[in-house]
């Protein structure tokens, strides 16, 4: 079987994770046999700098064609000043629109041997399972109208705050079947007290939920939930929600696990066609230091393993590969934290060595 792989590196840093997380695929390639083609596209800052525009039609019909899309990160402080549909940023956004990424899957787990690197306590954070999911095409991201205009002699930026109860629906199926899978928990966050917006997916939300009467249904505030992520983080198994809180929320979430360089996200549409990538950003100025932690986005190629090529079992290599590393005391700066006289200090193709050795040798 072989895979298609649309290539996305992006600005800063996201070569350099994509070059790992490739590495760590010709591993499994040469261990088990499987065949991924890469086709590159240019997307964000790099793309405009080539041809005026950060999303390319060429990309999106490379990404179209593809398989699964594999993305680094996007942006850089010298495209900051262009107007907002030049920005890398728009980029991103037109891509989940154009591929129609609905649903956005946001794993927060903690290692183990990660539970110094957290800034919360030890007894906080272990064992936390979290999988955020956010709705990824529709609320005040995309509602028309939006813009700035003078109203009343006076300037007004708007957006409007929009789910369509489809748009919810579907959103709502992804996270009561990931629930399944899982500890059957599903939190909903919306801002229900206050917005209609929200009235509407608290609605629609529970009406899809009578479909799975296996797993237990709660609502939260987002103002609550975003209390709670930091309380006690272990109350959630899945959470759902619109894009904007999502948004927010994820980034919180992230910090359970100790660093932003761990995470890794699988967008989604209602097909196995899917976009990968780790949840940080371009970080420009860590470009080139080799010092970045390719680990989100080598866990974001696992994510494409499973939710796109259906293959548990490699994905699970990868993760196996990962922890057996992190056991092992290998460390990017981020997350090395704790006891360091026991840590060995790796950059970023270090530790894309590393875990491709594991999986060879596994
Ligand atoms: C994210 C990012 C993007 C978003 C930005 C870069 C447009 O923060 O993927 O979470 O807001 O969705
Ligand atoms: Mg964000």
């Amino acid at each position: 079987m072989m895979y298609k792989i649309a290539l996305l590196e992006g600005d800063g840093i996201g070569p350099a994770v994509i070059d790992e997380g490739v590495k760590v695929l010709n591993a499994l390639e040469k261990k088990f046999g499987y065949k991924f083609e890469y086709e590159r596209a240019l997307i964000g800052g790099c793309a405009y700098d080539d041809c005026g525009k950060p999303l390319p039609e060429s990309t999106i019909s490379i990404a179209k064609d593809a398989d699964a899309v594999y993305l680094g990160a996007v942006g850089d402080w010298k495209y900051d000043t262009l107007p907002a549909e030049l920005r890398p940023e728009k980029a991103l956004l037109g891509i989940r629109k154009a591929l129609n990424l609905f649903a956005n899957l946001r794993p927060a787990i903690v290692f183990d041997e990660l539970l110094d690197a957290s800034t919360l306590k030890p007894e906080v954070v272990k064992g936390v399972d979290i999988m955020m999911i956010r709705e990824l095409t529709g609320d005040v991201y995309f509602g028309q109208p939006r813009g700035i205009e003078t109203i009343n002699g006076e300037r007004a930026g708007f957006n409007n705050m929009i789910y369509f109860e489809k748009e919810i629906e579907r959103i709502a199926h992804v996270a009561f079947q990931t629930a399944m899978k899982r500890k059957k928990k599903v939190c909903s966050v919306d801002k229900a007290n206050v917005l209609d917006s929200s009235r509407l997916w608290r609605e629609v939300v529970t009406n899809v939920s009578n479909q799975y009467p296996d797993v237990e249904l709660s609502h939260m505030y987002v103002d609550n939930a975003a209390m709670q992520l930091i309380r006690n983080p272990k109350q959630f198994d899945v959470i759902v929600t619109g894009n904007i809180f999502g948004d927010i929320l994820s980034d919180e979430a992230s910090m359970l696990s100790g660093s932003l360089g761990m995470l890794a996200s699988a967008s989604l549409s209602n097909n196995t066609k899917g976009m990968y990538e780790p949840i940080h950003g371009s970080a420009p100025d860590l470009k080139g230091k080799n010092i970045v932690n390719p680990i989100a986005t080598i866990l974001s190629a696992a994510l494409m393993l499973r939710y796109s090529f259906g293959n548990d079992f490699a994905a699970s290599q990868i993760e196996n590969a990962v922890k057996s590393v992190l056991k092992k005391g290998y460390r990017t700066p981020d997350i090395n934290y704790g006891d360091t006289s026991k840590t060995s200090l790796v950059g970023t193709t270090g530790m894309g060595d590393l875990i491709s050795n594991e999986i060879l040798s596994l």
